[in-house]
């Protein structure tokens, strides 16, 4: 389940970004600068019940969020598995100055982060210069 708090943060960078890129210019590089990341400990033991199961889950999520960036050119993707366990939500950005091809960089950089979350988390989060992923 997601938490008050941790929705609180994805939501004011969107702000921040979506107001920071109108006053920036073109940039290209994908500013895979690492700034904060993290994992969300597995407190609650009915979020995840079997973690194979999540982890496919997870990896269901990424592979639907970088399909959407690299073949639709987009620059935020959400991606579900919902179900009555081990549902997974992902949400991704990227400064929507920087090219696909550096989204998808950046996009793989910070889905290679959170996969460090080992297995009895449940979520994770990874924040670069030019994008941001997480997971829950
Ligand atoms: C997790 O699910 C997989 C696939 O259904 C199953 O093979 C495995 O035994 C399950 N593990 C646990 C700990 O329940
Ligand atoms: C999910 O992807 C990671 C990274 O590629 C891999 O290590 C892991 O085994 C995958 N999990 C499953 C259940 O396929």
């Amino acid at each position: 389940m997601l938490q008050p708090n941790n929705l609180l943060i994805p939501s004011i960078t969107f702000i921040f970004w979506s107001s920071w890129t109108l006053i920036n210019g073109a940039v290209s590089e994908p500013q895979a600068n690492l700034l904060s990341t993290g994992c969300s400990p597995s407190i609650d033991q009915f979020v995840v019940t079997n973690f194979s199961i999540f982890s496919e889950n997870v990896n269901r999520t990424f592979r639907h969020i970088r399909e959407q960036i690299s073949n639709n050119s987009k620059h935020f993707a959400t991606a579900q598995r919902p179900s009555v366990e081990n549902s997974v939500f992902a949400l991704f950005q990227c400064r929507n100055y920087i090219s696909i091809h550096d989204c998808v960089v950046c996009f793989d950089a910070a889905a290679k982060q959170v996969h460090k979350c080992a297995a009895g988390t449940q979520g994770g989060r990874a924040v670069y210069d030019g994008c941001f992923l997480r997971y829950n």
